[in-house]
């Protein structure tokens, strides 16, 4: 997959880029990532992209002609265009899913207070990383190239993904390694027992007793197996 991000603040993609998961999917040819400094598609002088709202009032807006310009330079047939803002669909795991199967996708940073509402019409999508607002775009395009790139084949083992929070609607269960015990607090005995269909259950049982606890709007969107309606009732139960 390639990822283009279109910023006016290339530097801050560095240690993205360059550290860790996301270096090692980059150098084994599974993404690939350019960062498109779009001040270059200005048209004077002082390289200004942005100039100050019609009708008044604080900030500078992003101007239309200068993005076009930078997206239609950058964009192929295969581009899926994504404006980063707080305005757009919030981005969950499902949406990232959905992404990771795009040959190509463009995020646009937006910075400043925002962009020029023209430019809404040259994106396929629209992403917000949740209900805050950030000062920039390009927190956000790492956040959603992130888990997009962890989704794609090799980029990390297939297993650890299936069992990550969110992959089957629910948290992931509680993990544990060596010691034992530390300042009092046993690892489950069922951890230990080399009892695979059990620690399976176990796991099962706890990733719902977690989600009922902490995001039970998760519970309620999720399609339950009779397996886990059983683990639910008893976990009910265990709380009386
Ligand atoms: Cl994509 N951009 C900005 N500026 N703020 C945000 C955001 C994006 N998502 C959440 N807050």
């Amino acid at each position: 997959m390639k990822i283009k991000i279109l910023t006016l603040f290339p530097n801050m993609y560095e240690g993205f880029i360059n550290e860790s998961i996301i270096k090692r999917a980059i150098d084994k040819g599974v993404c690939e990532i350019e960062i498109i400094d779009f001040r270059k598609y200005s048209k004077d002088k002082f390289h200004h992209v942005d100039d100050t709202p019609c009708g008044g009032g604080a900030g500078m807006v992003l101007k239309c002609d200068i993005l076009d310009e930078a997206i239609s330079d950058n964009k192929t047939l295969n581009s899926y265009v994504i404006l980063a803002t707080p305005q757009g669909r919030v981005l969950t795991e499902k949406i990232s899913e959905e992404l990771s199967q795009k040959e190509e996708i463009m995020i646009v940073c937006g910075h400043y207070e925002g962009f020029d509402e023209r430019i809404r019409t040259f994106a396929d999508d629209e992403i917000s990383i949740g209900d805050y607002v950030l000062t920039g775009g390009e927190l956000a395009s790492m956040v959603i190239s992130d888990s997009v790139i962890r989704l794609l084949d090799d980029a990390i083992n297939a297993e650890s993904k299936s069992d990550d929070s969110f992959s089957n609607g629910l948290l992931e269960y509680p993990q544990y390694t060596r010691p034992v015990e530390y300042k009092g607090m046993r690892v489950p005995d069922v951890l230990l027992s080399g009892n695979h269909k059990d620690i399976r259950e176990y796991r099962l049982k706890e990733s719902l007793r977690k989600t009922l606890e902490r995001r039970p709007d998760l519970l309620e969107k999720k399609v339950l197996t009779k397996e886990e309606v059983k683990l639910l009732e008893e976990i009910k139960k265990e709380k009386n």
